[in-house]
């Protein structure tokens, strides 16, 4: 009787938040699709990369190159990164400053890869994702939800679709927003920013065992939603 008042159905304990962890590469669709998701569940959406981003624009800010491990592991804890969210939406701050849109340029992207193999940014980046994630029933989506912050998360989905196809995604969307750059090179960043992360040896980017493969090459978003 005990045990049957103490679980829910998936063995979770009543009082702990449901989890569910999205994680895959560089243009996958995680945070367009786990918005949806959230939106549907009534829950909310943790973007974890946006905290990685706020952490590269610190460090752009303060003149260090995010390459420089020492000076990065020694300063990552002067950056205050804080979520908040406004109308079920999520805004990242950075010392009380809403950076939300700041951080989304490719220069803060190729930063956020970099700072992010590092084991000190890593170590914080996810204990604050995890007092974070036990607050609330949330959606949260990164690259070691999975395989890391959240190990025993009852849901965990893998979402990915080739270089090709998110290349191609990623350059119709910048289009739209007036930016030039050529698919040649939106490729190639997109192949650099998946090999940096998933060839870093603290936490690299990878399906958990106990996640589902969601591959949305051929899928509309209605259907990965679903
Ligand atoms: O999801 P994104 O593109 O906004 O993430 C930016 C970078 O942050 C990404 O290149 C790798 C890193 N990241 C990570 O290492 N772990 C996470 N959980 C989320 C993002």
């Amino acid at each position: 009787e005990k045990r049957r008042l103490n679980k829910q159905p998936y063995g979770r304990k009543r009082d702990m938040p449901m989890n569910i962890a999205i994680d895959g590469p560089v243009g996958a669709g995680k945070s367009s699709i786990a918005d949806q998701v959230a939106q549907r569940l009534h829950i909310l959406h943790l973007d974890t990369g946006a905290m990685y981003r706020t952490v590269a624009l610190y460090m752009l800010r303060n003149g260090i190159d995010p390459q420089d491990e020492q000076t990065v592991s020694a300063r990552c804890g002067e950056a205050d990164v804080r979520v908040a969210y406004r109308d079920g939406a999520q805004r990242t701050m950075l010392g009380g400053e809403d950076v939300s849109d700041l951080i989304r340029t490719g220069e803060v992207s190729a930063a956020a890869s970099a700072i992010s193999k590092w084991p000190a940014v890593r170590r914080r980046m996810v204990a604050a994702q995890r007092e974070i994630a036990a607050t609330a029933d949330m959606l949260i989506d990164g690259r070691d939800i999975g395989t890391r912050v959240l190990i025993d998360a009852p849901v965990k989905i893998f979402l990915t679709a080739t270089p090709e196809e998110r290349a191609r995604r990623r350059y119709r969307q910048q289009i739209e927003k007036g930016d030039m750059t050529p698919y040649e090179q939106v490729l190639a960043e997109l192949n650099a920013r998946d090999a940096q992360d998933m060839n870093r040896e603290t936490d690299p980017l990878r399906q958990a065992e106990d996640a589902v493969l969601v591959d949305s090459t051929n899928m509309t978003p209605e259907q990965v939603v679903d």
